[in-house]
């Protein structure tokens, strides 16, 4: 087993790989990486590694090192529901750039390890709200998070809890539209990350045709600019999923333009020239 001053050096070189392999350049971001111990967050090892050929493979033993690698880490293996990629997080995280003293809605929080990343990089002044649907996952965050004071963890639907208003709203599951939710509990400024999916998005994850895509819509007063951030393959969000969003996301991918979006719209009242999707209530406009 590595010993605790060899893990610290460890952490140091994921970390700096993990943000460079996410594009990430955030000193704070970094920062946190080397401050959260993973394996405090994922349970006793040995830990189940998801391979993108098919399955998982488990760890050879319990020692934390086979963590700080650029992997995904089974939660709930037989339900293709992981502790996901360092570097992704990285990519996201750092486009919501979370900075000292704000308050960040985490909904997918899982067990709670980048909830953790997050509240490191908000500091002792700001706040964190970490939401998870799963009970199970929810108590183990809880109990993760604890020693945080400014972290809170609720267990529930994150895209109709209430919560005060953020500065971040990081979504960690597949939604076919934003939430009302999330739009009015943004403060102006504040910035969401929004991975939206089609139904055909979770396990059939393909980098060249992508099913889904995650965008960072920042409030300017009552309007949302968003930017495309990247292709994701995710877990879908409970209570997100509605069939006519989902068809026009489809129909989205199938024509290309996601990286050409600049504004999100509270209504779909827009010609098709001038948007990449719309449903009803919604819209993704290019400008
Ligand atoms: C891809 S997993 C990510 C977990 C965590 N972020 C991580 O990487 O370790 C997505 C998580 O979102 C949760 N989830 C799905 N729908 C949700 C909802 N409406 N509200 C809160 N959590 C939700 C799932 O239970 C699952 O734990």
């Amino acid at each position: 087993m590595f010993n605790p001053s060899e893990l610290a050096v460890l952490r140091r070189a994921y970390a700096r790989q993990v943000t460079f392999l996410g594009d990430a350049h955030n000193a704070a971001l970094e920062a946190a990486y080397v401050g959260v111990p993973r394996e405090a967050y994922l349970g006793q090892g040995p830990w189940q590694i998801f391979r993108w050929t098919g399955g998982y493979t488990p760890t050879p033993d319990a020692d934390p090192a086979w963590l700080y690698s650029d992997i995904l880490v089974g939660l709930q293996p037989e339900r293709g529901l992981n502790n996901g990629q360092p570097s992704s997080h990285a990519t996201w995280i750092a486009s919501a750039a979370p900075a000292a003293g704000e308050h960040v809605v985490h909904v997918g929080a899982g067990v709670g390890y980048y909830s953790a990343i997050m509240a490191h990089m908000v500091g002792a002044s700001g706040r964190l709200t970490a939401i998870e649907f799963d009970p199970d996952l929810a108590t183990r965050a809880t109990a993760n998070l604890a020693h945080l004071a400014g972290a809170r963890v609720l267990q529930g639907d994150g895209s109709k809890l209430p919560f005060a208003p953020a500065d971040v709203i990081y979504v960690n599951a597949g939604a076919s539209r934003p939430a009302d939710t999330w739009l009015d509990g943004l403060k102006d400024g504040g910035r969401l990350i929004l991975p939206l999916t089609t139904s055909q998005n979770f396990r059939r994850f393909n980098f060249a045709h992508p099913t889904g895509a995650v965008f960072r819509i920042t409030r300017r007063g009552e309007s949302f600019d968003a930017d495309f951030v990247s292709a994701i393959g995710v877990f879908p969000c409970e209570g997100m999923r509605d069939e006519v969003s989902e068809r026009a996301l489809a129909a989205g991918f199938e024509k290309g333009g996601y990286r050409e979006v600049k504004r999100l719209l509270r209504t779909d009242d827009v010609s098709d020239e001038d948007c990449w999707v719309k449903a009803p209530g919604w819209s993704l406009a290019y400008r």
